[in-house]
């Protein structure tokens, strides 16, 4: 008899190994434990949005709202998107709880059962579970640690087949920080219109690139038809707990998954929206300063890294994370995080928790303030000098 205890769908879904670190470094009790693993700024959210909320709260703002999102948030994002040279309207906006159900319900509506998703890695793996949850296939096309994970728009335009429903590009990339050329990316929505598939367009680190000015994908592209750009507020205002995000797109799109909102959490929590529209609209100085204190730290980080033989690093032109190439030590990358928790107290995420693609490497997050950064720099370090000097 078949087990029926879950879902064959769910338990196609693998646990995600940064989980298991996370749960490793809640059981270590190691003293002075440097946290370098958070995919989430250290920063407080701005005090004018929680005060937006605050008001909103009080002031009765207490009902559901429509399924899309109230309506000036929808025009505030819609004007966002204009500003980045994206064709834009309020009705072709959907708010969601957090730039992931934005992604989840997106792959529910452009992919059918037994469909393919095909998505470069490394990467930030939700999307990958999601495909699964939607009946969909994932494809993972491994990018080359040789040239620092640079964008490989043949290989990922390879992959696509008429088994595509969608192909998820984030840029800037969470783990590895790089921007993508967006007219490289461009070739990757002409393939996949020619096959009826989506590109979904992750941008939900656009805001924190630090080299240049960011492009989005849905600004240059000929078939806007066919990309959905993601974004959240997470990221950019320190409102990873708020869960606001929001996705813009084609109108068929935006309408499906309009009507399935309804199913899944109907609406976004009504004050977090009153908090996202004054983070969208009020005074931007509070973002622009976490900006800064990451590029800073990205910097620092960097230069310090350098310095360390036997591993190396492409420096990140966005995001808040160093993709340290740690092949040259022993065991999986999960062994390496494992080590350096348990005999150096320091936590980073194993490249493998990113995909195939990242095998081999140790995310480190700046989500932590200068002096620590540095001192869990200086104790990898010395895990590198150890596992790597000749006996
Ligand atoms: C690349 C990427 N996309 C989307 C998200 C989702 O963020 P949220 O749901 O908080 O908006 C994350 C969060 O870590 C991320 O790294």
């Amino acid at each position: 008899m078949t087990d029926r205890s879950v879902s064959r769908r769910v338990a196609r879904v693998e646990p995600q190994q940064i989980r298991r670190l996370f749960d490793l470094a809640n059981e270590h009790d190691g003293d002075d434990v440097v946290h370098l693993e958070l995919g989430e700024p250290d920063f407080a959210t701005p005090e004018h949005v929680v005060e937006a909320a605050v008001v909103a709260a009080r002031g009765g703002e207490t009902n559901y709202t429509p399924n899309a999102g109230i309506d000036p948030l929808r025009r505030a994002i819609a004007e966002r998107a204009r500003a980045r040279g994206i064709d834009a309207d309020a009705e072709r906006v959907v708010v969601t709880t957090g730039g992931v159900e934005a992604l989840y319900l997106t792959l529910l509506t452009v992919t059918d059962p037994g469909d393919e998703v095909v998505m470069p890695t490394p990467a930030w793996p939700n999307p990958l579970s999601q495909a699964r949850l939607a009946g969909a296939d994932p494809v993972e096309v491994s990018l080359s640690p040789a040239d620092g994970f640079a964008f490989d728009a043949d290989r990922i335009i390879e992959a696509i087949t008429d088994r595509t429903g969608a192909v998820v590009l984030t840029s800037p990339s969470n783990p590895t920080g790089r921007v993508f050329d967006v007219s490289e990316m461009n070739r990757v929505v002409e393939a996949a219109a020619r096959h009826d598939a989506h590109v979904v367009a992750d941008e939900v680190y656009h805001e924190l690139t630090y080299d240049g000015t960011p492009r989005s994908l849905a600004a240059v592209t000929d078939r806007p038809d066919r990309v959905v750009t993601i974004d959240s507020c997470s990221k950019t205002y320190a409102m990873t707990g708020w869960r606001v995000g929001w996705l813009v797109g084609p109108e068929p799109v935006t309408a499906a998954v309009t009507k399935i909102h309804e199913s899944t959490t109907s609406c976004v929590n009504t004050p977090a929206q009153h908090a996202a529209l004054a983070a969208l609209t009020g005074p931007d100085g509070p973002a622009r300063e976490m900006k800064a204190a990451f590029e800073q730290r990205r910097d620092a980080v960097v230069d310090r890294l350098r310095e360390v033989p036997g591993i190396s690093v492409t420096p990140p032109e966005g995001a808040f994370y160093a993709f340290v190439d740690a092949s040259g030590l022993p065991g999986s990358s999960m062994d390496i995080a494992e080590r350096l928790l348990f005999e150096y107290d320091v936590v980073a995420a194993p490249g493998s928790a990113f995909g195939r693609g990242g095998e081999g490497h140790v995310r480190f997050s700046f989500a932590n303030d200068l002096e620590r950064l540095e001192l869990g720099v200086e104790r990898f370090e010395r895990m590198v000098r150890t596992e790597t000097s000749p006996v």
